[in-house]
C-alpha cells in the first residue's frame, strides 16, 4: 500500500537553501521507488516532459544535484517527482528520506527532448516506458495539449515487478476520475487515453517487455491498433540506455525518424537515468 509520510518535526529549524523549495508530500511505493511534491518558483516556467536539475547540500556543504523528469504538467500550481532510491547512490540514498516540511534545491532551468513540439502532428501518440521513465509522461498526461493533438494516446509501461507499476497505474487511475483533469481535457478525450503495463520478472495479466510485444505485434493485436507506421504514429521513448537503443531500432525500422526541438519528426528519446550500459 502506498504509504505517506509524516510531517518532519523540525522543520523550523531548517536552514535555507540557495534555489530551495519546500517538500509538500511524500509517497513510497516500494523500497525501491517514491513519489514527492514541492512547492514551485513563481519564475518556474515548462513544456511538460521536461527536465530539471535538483537536489540536497551535499557533505561538502556544495549543492549534489541530479537531473529529474518533472511528473506534474506544466499548469500545476506545485512541483511532482518520480524517483528511484539507490542504496549508494549519492542523492538518493539521502532524498528518500526527505518529509513534508523539508527543503530540496530545485534549478529552475528546464531542459528535455520530450516535448510535443519536438513532434510532427500524427495520428496516435505512443508512450513507450520502463522504471521511472514513466515520470515525464505523467507530466505529458496531465497536459490537455496531448489529447487536443491526437485521437489516442498509447501509454506503455513496463516494470519488472507488479508493485513498480503501481505510480503510474495510480496515475492513469486519477487522471480518468479527476473532474478538473475531465473539464482540462474534455470528458469524452479520457476516453482516447489507453494504459497498457506490462511486468517481465512477476507474474501479471500482461507479461515480457514491450520491445518483444512489439515485434511480435501483440502490443497491436492486443489493442486492436495497426502496426507502427510514420504516416499516423508518433513516440515518446524514456527509460534505460538499452531499452531507448532496442526501442529506437524498432521505430526506425517501422520508418519513424528521431525528432528534436530544431528539427521535429515522428520520435523522441530520453535516458531516465545514466549508468548500467547495454
Ligand atoms: C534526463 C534525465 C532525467 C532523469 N529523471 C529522473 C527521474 O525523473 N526520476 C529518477 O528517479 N531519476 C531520474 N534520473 C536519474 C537521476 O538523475 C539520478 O541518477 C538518480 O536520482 C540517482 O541519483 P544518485 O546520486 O542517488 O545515484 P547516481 O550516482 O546518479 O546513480 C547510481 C546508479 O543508479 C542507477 N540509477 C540511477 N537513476 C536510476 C533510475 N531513475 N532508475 C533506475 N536506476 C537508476 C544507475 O545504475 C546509476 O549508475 C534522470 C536522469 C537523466 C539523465
Ligand atoms: N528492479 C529491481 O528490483 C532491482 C533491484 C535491485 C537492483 N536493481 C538495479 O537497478 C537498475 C535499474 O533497474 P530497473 O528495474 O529500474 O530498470 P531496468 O533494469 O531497466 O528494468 C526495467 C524494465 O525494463 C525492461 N527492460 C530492460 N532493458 C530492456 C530492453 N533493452 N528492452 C526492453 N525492455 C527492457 C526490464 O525487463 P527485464 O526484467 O527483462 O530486464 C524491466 O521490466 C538495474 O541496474 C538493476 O540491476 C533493480
Amino acid at each position: 500500500m502506498t504509504q505517506l509520510a509524516p510531517v518532519s518535526p523540525d522543520t523550523a529549524s531548517k536552514v535555507a537553501l540557495p534555489d530551495a523549495q519546500t517538500v509538500t508530500e511524500v509517497r513510497h511505493y516500494t523500497d525501491r521507488l517514491f513519489s514527492f511534491r514541492c512547492t514551485r518558483p513563481a519564475s518556474l516556467r515548462f513544456r511538460s516532459g521536461e527536465f530539471v536539475m535538483i537536489g540536497l547540500m551535499g557533505d561538502n556543504g556544495k549543492p549534489l544535484l541530479r537531473a529529474y523528469s518533472i511528473a506534474s504538467p506544466s499548469w500545476d500550481d506545485e512541483l511532482e517527482f518520480y524517483s528511484i532510491k539507490v542504496q549508494d547512490g549519492p542523492l538518493t540514498s539521502k532524498l528518500q528520506h526527505i518529509a513534508v516540511g523539508d527543503q530540496i534545491i530545485l534549478r529552475p532551468k528546464p531542459v528535455g527532448t520530450l516535448v510535443h513540439d519536438a513532434l510532427l502532428p500524427g495520428k496516435r501518440l505512443y508512450f513507450f516506458s520502463t522504471g521511472t521513465g514513466f515520470a515525464p509522461f505523467a507530466s505529458l498526461l496531465r497536459d490537455p495539449q496531448t489529447f487536443e493533438d491526437y485521437d489516442e494516446v498509447i501509454v506503455t509501461h513496463t516494470c519488472r515487478d507488479v508493485a513498480e507499476l503501481k505510480y503510474g497505474a495510480e496515475l492513469i487511475e486519477s487522471i480518468r476520475s479527476d473532474e478538473m483533469l475531465a473539464e482540462l481535457i474534455g470528458a469524452e478525450n479520457l476516453g482516447k487515453l489507453r494504459y497498457y503495463p506490462t511486468t517481465t520478472r512477476e507474474q501479471s495479466p500482461k507479461m515480457g517487455r514491450i520491445t518483444t510485444l512489439i515485434e511480435s505485434g501483440e502490443l497491436f493485436s492486443d489493442l486492436g491498433v495497426p502496426p507502427l507506421s510514420p504516416e499516423t504514429d508518433r513516440a515518446m521513448v524514456c527509460g534505460s540506455l538499452a531499452f531507448n537503443i532496442d526501442l529506437k531500432a524498432l521505430l526506425e525500422k517501422a520508418g519513424l525518424r528521431e525528432g528534436a526541438n530544431s528539427e521535429p519528426a515522428e520520435f523522441v528519446v530520453e535516458k531516465a537515468f545514466v549508468g548500467d550500459g547495454v
